[in-house]
């Protein structure tokens, strides 16, 4: 028997991610859950979805009282903790849009992030963090170079998340304006108050799992300890009324003796390079670049260099494989949509969202941790709010707290 899914939140990124849901072919039926019933009936009146609808629901609370086996939570980022410790407590599996979640106070995330690890060992079920950068194709590739050993061992690693406020296509304050907008993002002025009254402060590193979380699953490593450095806007902008900081760069010592640098930026200009949401990592041996693998042969220490090695990649060849049936369900889902054939990894952020949708179902029906599980979610969360620490006391080194588990 297939899994049954409860899909909550379909505004701007839910609605992403309900036909690839629904399309799954592990999947038998989903429930469609937003408070604004308009979005609930323009999922179900989507031909990708209507076959598989076994409920419309306008709250959370009534689909925990359902019989689904697991509920995907893309709800406003304030949001995702207390409702995926709520899922749980209801004996459901639960994925979470990322982060695990947002507010002005780097004590209560460590708070819940601390409470989702001990509801997942406390109830058995399990919680899986959608990062998307974790199934991007340079992800995907150089976790496999590092499972073969050939980036030697880490010295070196740089990875950034560089959103701009007005990025084209993007602009975070349109975002803002829209996720406070309707019954549930109209709480938010209320909720957010009391923090700023008490002098929290927004920052760049309240989401840091686009940047960090690459890297570290990549070289299975822990961070140890950080120095920041922040950048405060200067001219007066509103959007940044309540931040201490537009951008914070970051520089991470890993356990693996590999020092790592970190930059979430909120304010600055296109990039040339790296992409917006890139990674470079450098071994003895191994590194990877810019979608160039470079291998200069090193195992032991040598006198007679050997051959440096370059390849040129593309995102076929560093993508994982993912199940032909899977692929086809996909495809056939952008067909019936519309979209372009053959091509089910256009749906999003460098094709992340099918293997995302692919692994938390999987998961869910072979009753197994997720790949992206609750202590990586508090590992990355953990290295932004340190990193945040750090930049309040200019640099000063701070240790990044371990929430265990992870590699031990
Ligand atoms: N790259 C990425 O990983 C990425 C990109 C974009 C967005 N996101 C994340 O996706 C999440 C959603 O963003 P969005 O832009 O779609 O927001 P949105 O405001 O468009 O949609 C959120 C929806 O959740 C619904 N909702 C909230 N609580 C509910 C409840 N208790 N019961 C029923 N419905 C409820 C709201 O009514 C709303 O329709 C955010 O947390 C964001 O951080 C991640």
């Amino acid at each position: 028997m297939g899994v049954k899914l409860g899909l909550v939140g379909l505004g701007a990124f839910g609605s992403a991610f309900t036909p690839l849901f629904a399309s799954h072919p592990l999947v038998d039926s989903v429930i469609l859950c937003d408070a604004e019933a308009d979005k609930v009936e323009k999922h179900a009146a989507d031909p990708v979805i209507a076959p598989k609808i076994a409920g419309k629901m306008l709250s959370l609370d009534e689909v925990c009282k359902s019989d689904c086996d697991a509920v995907v939570i893309i709800t406003q980022p304030w949001l995702h903790a207390p409702q995926c410790i709520q899922v749980m407590e209801s004996g459901k599996y639960v994925y979470s849009a990322v982060p695990v979640i947002s507010l002005p106070d780097d004590n209560e995330i460590l708070d819940w992030c601390g409470k989702i690890i001990e509801t997942v060992e406390r109830t058995g079920m399990e919680y899986m963090l959608g990062e998307t950068t974790m199934y991007r194709p340079q992800t995907m590739f150089c976790r496999r170079m590092a499972k073969q050993g050939l980036f030697g061992n880490f010295v070196y690693a740089e990875a950034e998340y560089a959103h701009d406020v007005d990025r084209h296509g993007c602009s975070l304050r349109n975002v803002a304006a829209f996720r406070s907008k309707g019954k549930i993002g109209e709480m938010k002025k209320q909720l957010m108050a009391p923090y700023f009254q008490r002098g929290c402060k927004n920052h760049p590193m309240s989401y840091p799992t686009h940047s960090v979380s690459g890297v570290v699953d990549v070289m299975r490593s822990k961070p140890v300890s950080v120095s920041a450095i922040g950048y405060a806007n200067s001219n007066n902008d509103p959007y940044f009324a309540n931040y201490d900081f537009s951008n914070i760069t970051a520089f991470f010592k890993m356990d693996n003796g590999c020092a790592l640098r970190v930059a979430e930026m909120r304010e600055i200009s296109p990039n040339i390079g790296l992409d917006d949401e890139d990674f470079r990592i450098f071994g003895t041996r191994g590194s990877y670049s810019m979608m160039k693998w470079r291998d200069n042969g090193r195992v032991e220490p040598t006198t007679d260099p050997k051959e440096n090695k370059l390849t040129d990649l593309t995102p076929q060849m560093m993508r994982d494989p993912i199940p032909q049936e899977v692929a086809d369900a996909f495809t056939e889902a952008l067909i019936r949509k519309g979209g372009p054939v053959k091509d089910f990894l256009a749906a999003g952020h460098g094709g992340s969202h099918p293997y995302l949708v692919h692994e938390f179902v999987s998961a869910v029906a072979e009753r197994r941790r997720p790949q992206v599980s609750a202590w990586d979610a508090a590992m990355y969360m953990a290295m932004g709010v340190a990193a945040h620490q750090s930049a309040q006391k200019d640099g000063e080194i701070v240790k990044v707290i371990d929430f265990g588990k992870k590699w031990d």
